[in-house]
């Protein structure tokens, strides 16, 4: 597991971009959602801006809400990542939040299958950006249905505890069947779920993002501001 912990939130999406440009511009990605990602998605942005990229954008979840919709992760994709020149529409899966979820869940996992490599009959994707919420949650998979995390589907259906918003999200198996996993983390509210996860206190496996676990020859590893990463350096 890699710990990687830079000064500022800023200085954390700068050296995850470099991360991502040097390690996987022309392999394929899953994005999560969520407030962190803007950053990164600027910065990634002005990057490939001057490269030729061939990368594949996936989404590890997604709303069941229209792609013009403010809350579609998607959304913001397009908006502050895909407003670069050098983005090959054609390389980009959204999960479509206007579908029914139930037939969406079925969609994308035909969409994975046809355009991810299969390994262990499941599809492998190189990189995997996670958020993690200050309740443990990621993907979104929340505490309360972690059993979902553990269905035999590609994807699932979940519901937001307190919004009851649908959403639909990459299962267990398929995000730890990927090569590399990173948690992208940021801000003093998560400092505590941070410490609790990495150094498996307490209940900690209460926390579906405690069952981010790779398969055999995947990596995992938490990129991190100081404010996140408070609690650890203790
Ligand atoms: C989503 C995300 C979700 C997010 C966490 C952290 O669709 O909201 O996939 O899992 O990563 O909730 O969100 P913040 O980055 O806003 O703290």
């Amino acid at each position: 597991m890699d710990i990687n912990i830079y000064k500022t939130s800023d200085d954390l999406a700068e050296n995850l971009a470099n991360h991502i440009i040097s390690n996987y511009l022309n392999k394929n990605i899953a994005l999560s959602g969520g407030s962190t990602p803007l950053k990164l998605f600027k910065v990634l942005s002005k990057k490939l801006d001057k490269l030729e990229n061939k990368m594949k954008f996936f989404w590890v979840d997604e709303r069941c809400v229209p792609p013009e919709s403010d809350e579609s992760n998607y959304k913001m994709a397009e908006s502050f990542l895909f407003n670069s020149k050098n983005i090959n529409r054609e390389n980009i899966y959204r999960i479509k939040g206007e579908n029914q979820a139930s037939e969406e869940v079925t969609n994308y996992s035909k969409t994975l299958r046809n355009n991810l490599d299969i390994v262990g009959n499941l599809p492998c994707f190189d990189l995997v950006i996670l958020g993690l919420g200050d309740d443990g949650h990621t993907a979104s998979i929340f505490p309360y249905e972690l059993n979902k995390f553990k269905n035999e589907s590609d994807c699932v259906v979940a519901t937001h505890p307190t919004s009851g918003q649908k959403r639909v999200s990459l299962s267990e198996k398929i995000i730890n069947n990927s090569k590399e996993i990173i948690f992208h983390v940021s801000g003093s509210g998560k400092k505590n779920v941070v410490d609790e996860i990495i150094n498996k206190r307490g209940d900690y496996e209460k926390y579906p993002a405690s069952h981010i676990k790779p398969n055999s020859g995947g990596k995992i590893s938490w990129y991190l501001d100081f404010e996140a990463a408070d609690n650890l350096t203790k």
